[in-house]
């Protein structure tokens, strides 16, 4: 037996959990507290990280002011459109400056809906609804955003709104929320609609809409390839007094054609884009050189204002796994402390509740999770909350908590899970009210893959998924992403992403030494190859009744990405020397069919010396009898899938 109250008899094991806090850098503790990677995208390079903990940003203090007044107002007078207006539009702004995990959502819309009954004037309608389209995109209620749109798309036309950029980003908006709800259809067909009326128009809709199209005519490409070209030119500047006669007027044309870009175009987010489109572009044309080319310009583009650090990121992983080190055996406690400390992380002082059991699904991107709460919320009894974790808000408390000096204090512990469940309700509710009474609710933050130990803290009967995916498939299809989170900067540098994947392989390997089977492993090759076994196993590690419907609709496979590319294998090389063994050790354990030890000899050299100088391999296995053992854990964690 435990006894909690007995937490300050063991002094010999308190420095750890006191220091705790201490531990954790401010980087850190920032990453764990923000809200979710979309709403914190608007984080600028250089911030200081710090500040979005302790010192509030003089602009939000400004409109934290502005809104208390706007509230006096809209009390005063309930029908006041102006201020209702103003409400709504400065909550969502706040949601986006001053990220609160989604609460000022509600009152945003409430804020709205109310403004859209008193407003009578279609133009001014429209308006408001293309206000609410943004929010509810942004807080990823795809849902809503639909059902807003719809009605708001033909309102907006027959006011004579039709060749404005409010009606572009309103079409954008709409595709991107029909694609989020697996209308792929509708949304290529809102994606042109977007395109065709952003040209001359809307700069930002214009570069992002390409963005969305999946398939590209020749004539297309041509303008894609003309407007990139542009692009490219201007960023790195072009010395007219060293051109010839021919060349000059060469570039006089083209940047007579695209002038209505110039200036407007500042974002290098949506200059990015066009990149990222053209290589999309080039790929389907077969045309792989250019494509890669494109895929280059587009990264280098991003990376130069998402600034990375490697280094930091590499701190911040080893404070984490510190902060939650492996409870010791049974047979080999020492003290009080120990048995107390294992049984916090085996959720002992954890919140459950029978009516609600939260699923959260962590990894790296395009792992597959998307695929997977797809058909995970087909079933009636499973509501999804997205990206909008519930938890980030709760981890600080959860972290001082447990450097509490003197008696752990384990109904706190059990309160912020309750919050924890209490909100993730709230929220399934909001996103989708036929979900609101929902058995499950899965939560989607992928970057929840390094709060698992809290999860293990204060929600017992949590389920984790983590999804994983070939290593050289997951992180090229990475750097093929127009990412705009803050969690997701190592994208842009093949370096960066081999390494980001083998630093979170370290710590999902770390989770699985902590919380033995806690975490169950998808593989997205399996999901995709197996789909009625994987899920079958899925539902049955987080309980969820079997139900023939989470069948209905089949998944879109993912071709192999390394062969596409093979002709540079120059290139490819700083995301495949470091990942060499943990991709012939995944393909291994996968059973794949395409074993690519070959294909990475020819690519790399012989593996003999790799060994030997690949130091970045250490990062996950070290000796190679470590590698050797981490293999072993591995396989053993998988065997159940
Ligand atoms: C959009 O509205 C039209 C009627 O204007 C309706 O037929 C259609 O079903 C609606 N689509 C969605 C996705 O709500
Ligand atoms: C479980 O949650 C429901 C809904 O919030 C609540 O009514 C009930 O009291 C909770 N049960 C326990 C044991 O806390
Ligand atoms: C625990 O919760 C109680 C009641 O809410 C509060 O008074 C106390 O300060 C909390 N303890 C800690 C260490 O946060
Ligand atoms: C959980 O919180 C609710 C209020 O949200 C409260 O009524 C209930 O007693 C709490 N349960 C526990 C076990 O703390
Ligand atoms: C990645 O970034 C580093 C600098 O941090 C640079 O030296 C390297 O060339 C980049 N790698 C690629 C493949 O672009």
């Amino acid at each position: 037996m435990v006894a909690a109250s007995r937490w300050a008899a063991g002094k010999a094991a308190r420095p750890r959990l006191a220091a705790a806090a201490a531990l954790l850098p401010a980087a850190l503790l920032a990453l764990l507290l923000l809200p979710p990677p979309r709403a914190a995208a608007l984080t600028l390079p250089g911030m200081d990280e710090e500040k979005t903990i302790t010192q509030e940003d003089p602009v939000v203090t400004k409109l934290k002011g502005m809104l208390s007044e706007l509230r006096e107002k809209v009390g005063d007078n309930p029908s006041d459109f102006k201020s209702l207006l103003e409400m709504g539009t400065l909550l969502a702004r706040l949601n986006e400056l001053d990220p609160d995990g989604g609460k000022r959502v509600p009152q945003a819309l409430a804020a709205f809906r109310h403004a859209l009954d008193l407003a009578h004037d279609p133009q001014v309608r429209s308006f408001v609804a293309a206000q609410m389209g943004d929010l509810l995109l942004a807080a990823r209620f795809h849902r809503e955003a639909v059902h807003i749109l719809n009605q708001t798309v033909p309102l907006a036309q027959r006011s004579g709104l039709g060749k404005t950029d409010t009606f572009a980003r309103m079409l954008l908006h709409f595709a991107k929320a029909q694609r989020e709800l697996g209308n792929e259809g509708e949304a290529q067909r809102l994606f042109a609609r977007a395109l065709k009326t952003a040209r001359k128009v809307s700069p930002h809709v214009y570069a992002q809409a390409w963005l969305g199209l999946e398939e590209y005519s020749e004539r297309e490409v041509k303008e894609l390839e003309d407007c990139a070209e542009f692009l490219r030119r201007r960023r790195e500047g072009v010395d007219e007094e060293h051109l010839s006669d021919g060349e000059m007027d060469e570039w006089l044309d083209l940047a007579e054609r695209w002038t209505w870009l110039d200036g407007e175009l500042k974002s290098k987010k949506d200059q990015s884009a066009v990149a990222y489109a053209l290589a999309a572009a080039h790929r389907q044309q077969g045309r792989h050189e250019e494509a890669w080319q494109a895929l280059h310009d587009a990264n280098e583009v991003r990376r130069t204002f998402d600034l990375y650090t490697r280094v930091d990121e590499e701190d911040n992983v080893g404070q984490l796994l510190r902060t939650f080190q492996v409870p010791k055996a049974p047979e080999q406690f020492e003290n009080e402390a120990d048995a107390v400390w294992a049984a916090l992380l085996q959720g002992r002082w954890g919140y459950r509740n029978d009516s609600l059991r939260p699923i959260f699904v962590v990894g790296l991107p395009r792992s597959g999770a998307a695929l997977l709460e797809r058909i995970l919320t087909r079933h009636s009894q499973v509501g999804s909350i997205g990206g909008q974790s519930a938890l980030p808000t709760q981890l600080r408390g959860l972290l001082d908590l447990l450097a509490v000096e003197g008696e752990l204090p384990t109904a706190n512990i059990t309160a912020a899970g309750n919050r924890t469940l209490a909100r993730m309700r709230r929220q399934v509710g909001e996103k989708d009210a036929a979900k609101a009474g929902a058995r499950f609710v899965l939560d989607r933050m992928l970057p929840n893959l390094w709060n698992i130990g809290f999860i293990a803290t204060s929600l017992p009967d949590a389920c984790i998924l983590h999804v994983e995916r070939h290593p050289a498939d997951q992180g090229l299809s990475c750097y093929e992403q127009p990412f705009e989170g803050k969690f997701t900067r190592w994208s842009f540098n093949l370096s960066d992403i081999a390494h980001q994947v083998l630093l979170m392989q370290r710590v999902a390997e770390h989770w699985d030494a902590l919380a033995p089977r806690r975490v169950l492993h998808v593989r997205y090759e399996d999901l995709v190859r197996e789909q009625e076994r994987v899920i079958r196993l899925v539902m049955d590690h987080c309980g969820i009744p079997w139900d023939d419907s989470v069948l209905k609709g089949g998944p879109k496979l993912h071709t192999q990405r390394v062969q596409r590319f093979r002709g540079q294998a120059h290139v490819l090389e700083p995301l495949l020397r470091p990942l060499r063994q943990l991709i012939l050790r995944y393909e291994r354990s996968a059973g794949l069919l395409e074993y690519s030890g070959p294909l990475l000899e020819s690519l790399l050299g012989p593996e003999e010396e790799e060994g030997r100088k690949d130091d970045a391999g250490s990062i996950s296995a070290g000796s190679s009898s470590g590698r050797e053992r981490a293999e072993a854990e591995a396989d053993g964690a998988r065997e159940e899938l």
